[in-house]
């Protein structure tokens, strides 16, 4: 039996194996000591006998030994999401985008996991954004974003008239380019979201082409919750020609690496 939790930028993720299933998961809101242990006595709970404990993610480096009931062993967050991305796509090659709070770019090749970089575009640009323009929670703001349609942006089509080889007219040309105070809350939510999965998804296949796996890109991360976010990215990959998708349990790929690595 083994734990693996991840203490994140922004939150804590938790998963529970045993004989190599996936048997319990667990996610709290925030990332200090307290929630690795609320995150721990849940999975613990599950188990049918004693638990091997390992930690993950960038809040795993301030928890010392005695602040935990129990031994535990900690490992990097590149190879923890390397390893839960294999775990997750089923493959052994995989390209893994890792969208936490910021953004973090893994090559897996042969076993081995590479951390290509990043951009600072990721979870927490959603969160603050929807925070400071919209003034609510990351969730409230995307079902405000379900009923914008766009209206910020100006497109491919606006500006020559049709598609540019394989771009098409509907493709945005640029973000807020044609913003105006006149339209409302909605199309703010609308309009940010767009921004983020795009800029999220051109950067993934931009920088999975660098290692020759655009075809190969998996996503995980807690925005892999949020459905609208999610399409922006996908259909931005689709658009330039990568393959993206979202596995089940995205959100735990970190924490599942961890228990397995
Ligand atoms: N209900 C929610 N509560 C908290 N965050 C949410 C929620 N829904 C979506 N999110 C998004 O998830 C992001 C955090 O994702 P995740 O938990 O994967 O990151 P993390 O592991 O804490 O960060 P990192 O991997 O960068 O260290 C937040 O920035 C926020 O935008
Ligand atoms: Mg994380």
């Amino acid at each position: 039996m083994i734990i693996g939790i991840d203490i994140g930028g922004t939150n804590t993720q938790g998963v529970l194996f045993e004989r190599g299933k996936l048997k319990a998961k667990r996610s709290v809101e925030g990332n200090k000591l307290k929630h690795a242990l609320e995150c721990y006595r849940f999975l613990e709970k599950k188990a049918s006998g004693r638990c091997r404990v390992v930690l993950t993610g960038g809040g795993s480096r301030k928890i010392r030994k005695r602040d935990f009931p129990v031994p535990f062993r900690k490992v990097g967050e590149i190879q923890a999401l390397g390893k839960g991305g294999q775990y997750l796509s089923g493959r052994g090659s995989i390209f893994v985008v890792s969208i936490g709070t910021g953004t973090a770019f893994v090559s897996v090749k042969n076993g081995r996991a590479r951390h290509l970089g990043g951009t600072g575009v990721g979870g927490g640009t959603f969160y603050g954004l929807s925070k400071l323009l919209i003034g609510r929670d990351p969730d409230s703001t995307e079902r405000m974003a379900r009923r914008g349609t766009g209206k910020h942006d100006l497109t491919v089509g606006d500006i020559v008239g049709s598609g540019i080889g394989r771009i098409p007219a509907k493709a945005t040309a640029s973000n807020f380019g044609r913003a105006s105070a006149s339209y409302g809350k909605k199309e703010l939510a609308h309009s940010t979201l767009k921004m983020i999965g795009e800029t999220i998804g051109v950067m993934s296949y931009f920088a999975a082409k660098t290692v020759g796996q655009e075809k190969n890109i998996m996503l995980c991360g807690r925005v892999s919750l949020n459905p609208l976010v999610k399409k922006f990215i996908r259909d931005t990959a689709k658009l330039m020609g990568a393959k993206a998708e979202f596995p089940e349990n995205a959100e735990y790929c970190a924490a599942i690496g961890a228990a397995l690595l």
